[in-house]
């Protein structure tokens, strides 16, 4: 499997490859590759011959040094993984910091129409801000006819899109429905740094978006918000950052449900020092 560590010599094989008129998808990653990642990858072979992976632990997108720090960067465990769905069709592309930004590593700033302000906005400063900034990038260096994100992070894709339409960027962005462990647990590199206990503990969270989802048909957002608020408080293992009901479109809070409108709940819930997120799809 060819993989490319500078932006000149990517840009060139996916240059060379659309002049040969193959379409080229892209899965943009930060590493630590599991199967939520491959079924993007196998799901962009539906419309590509040629798939691109970057592996790139972006740092401008860390409000955490800790964290960032800390993130699993398993090069050769990733190259192997994708080896398994193809070695021929797939590139994988793996800068260095210095290829991405040179010396400087910082955020440009975006608006994304208020889309920040919500959510993870809310909790995880300049986080949007990094994630524009790579994504932006990359889409510049790898110029893909489509991308494919994971609806587990809703709120990235949602402010993706938005990003692609703002600057006119041309490439079509393929959301893709959550992949979960068996337990239920959304698939994570998060999730491998969890402790035994917290891994068992962790598919309460989407057991907790499945019974709220059951409820939201009846009760009211507030009802349903102080329900899972509560179903946390009691739990001894996690702790709940939030709980929301947001409208799909702007992502803001429910306030009174309206039959035209699609909303979606989304929770971020600390299992020890690790924070995990999830949604859930509920009309
Ligand atoms: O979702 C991720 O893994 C990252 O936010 C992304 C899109 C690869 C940008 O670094």
């Amino acid at each position: 499997m060819q993989v490319y560590y500078t932006k000149e010599n990517i840009s060139e094989k996916v240059h060379s490859l659309k002049t040969q008129g193959k379409s080229v998808g892209f899965v943009p990653t930060m590493g630590a590759l599991h199967d939520g990642h491959l079924s993007l990858v196998s799901r962009g072979f539906e419309e590509n011959e040629f798939m691109v992976v970057s592996i790139f632990v972006n740092p401008t997108q860390f409000d955490n040094p800790e964290d960032l720090k800390k993130y699993p960067r398993t090069l050769d465990r990733d190259v192997a993984l994708l080896k398994t769905l193809s070695d021929s069709k797939i590139l994988v592309y793996a800068p260095s910091v210095d290829d991405i930004y040179g010396n400087n590593v910082i955020s440009e700033r975006f608006s994304y129409d208020g889309l920040e302000f919500e959510m993870e906005g809310r909790f995880r400063e300049g986080h949007f801000d990094g994630v524009g900034t790579i994504v932006k990038r990359l889409f510049e260096i790898v110029t893909p006819n489509f991308a494919y994100f994971g609806e587990k992070d809703f709120q990235q894709l949602a402010i993706i899109k938005k990003l692609v339409e703002n600057y006119d960027i041309p490439v079509t962005i393929v959301g893709c429905k959550i992949h979960r462990e068996a337990s239920g647990l959304a698939m994570s590199s998060r999730n491998e740094r969890l402790k035994p206990e917290y891994k068992l503990a962790a598919p309460f969270i989407y057991k907790t978006l499945v019974e709220a989802k059951a409820k939201f048909g009846t009760k009211s957002a507030t009802k349903v918000t102080e329900w899972v608020t509560n179903q946390f408080k009691a739990h001894d293992l996690l702790e709940l950052e939030y709980f929301i009901i947001a409208d799909i479109e702007t992502l803001k809070p429910v306030k009174r449900k309206s039959k035209q409108k699609k909303y979606r709940a989304f929770i971020a819930a600390y299992a020890d020092d690790i924070r995990l997120i999830d949604n859930i799809a509920l009309n």
